[in-house]
């Protein structure tokens, strides 16, 4: 098994280069894409956790409406919560969210922190979610590893051994600290959802249309599907 290195400096440029302008025409207009509102943010991200963008559109769409503010969701009665969110499903996630709501609005003025150890504190916020809320809504120079970005990152820059491993997992998050740009950091990371979305799909990926094109290993050493 091949050492895992970190790709270098050009390499690094090469594919935030490629990857930036692949979104410029392709990226999705998605309307959590429209606000740095840390708590709307926060909602977006546990609703995608487990359900496809499209049925996540208008129940995002319907929960701000009626739960505008961490305050308004704090103070909602719990079976009203759970009944708003139907028919998401894993309906342990608006429990979390509203428990996040509860100790935001007891510990913090209703509002998220902004800083990593804080926001991994809160049950219900990993360090995915926590990388999420600093990139999106803060606009901080934060890396995201979720199951479609680790799967765009290990087919780039490894394209061997186990993509499901815990060292593979920890790799690739170095990876995608290290390729997350100081500038644009924010659209870096939207485009590397959504080419794992829509073009590095786990089967049948698009390479033929991949930005990436001779710049992905795994084009040439088809590896395990991660
Ligand atoms: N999946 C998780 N977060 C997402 C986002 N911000 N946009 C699109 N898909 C996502």
């Amino acid at each position: 098994m091949a050492k895992l290195t970190i790709p270098p400096p050009p390499d690094r440029r090469r594919f935030r280069q490629r990857l930036l302008t692949w979104y410029q025409r392709h990226g999705r207009d998605l309307p959590w894409r429209k606000t740095d509102d840390p708590y709307h943010i926060l909602v977006s991200e546990i609703m995608l956790q487990q359900t496809q963008v499209d049925r996540v559109v208008p129940k995002y769409v319907e929960w701000l409406e009626k739960y505008p503010t961490m305050t308004a969701l704090a103070g909602a009665p719990d079976a009203e919560v759970r009944a708003t969110w139907y028919p998401l499903g894993y309906n342990i996630r608006p429990k979390r969210l509203q428990s996040i709501a509860r100790e935001a609005v007891a510990k913090y003025g209703g509002e998220l922190p902004s800083d990593e150890r804080t926001l991994r504190s809160f049950k219900g916020i990993g360090a995915y979610t926590a990388g999420a809320i600093r990139s999106f809504a803060f606009r901080e120079r934060a890396a995201i590893l979720d199951t479609n970005v680790a799967r765009v990152l290990f087919r780039v820059f490894v394209a061997a051994g186990d993509p499901k491993s815990h060292a593979m997992k920890r790799h690739l998050w170095d990876v995608a600290e290290a390729l997350v740009p100081s500038r644009h950091g924010y659209d870096f990371n939207q485009a590397l959802m959504d080419l794992g979305a829509t073009v590095c799909v786990a089967r049948n990926p698009k390479c033929l249309v991949c930005p990436m094109a001779n710049g992905c290993a795994w084009r040439t050493a088809p590896a395990p599907e991660p």
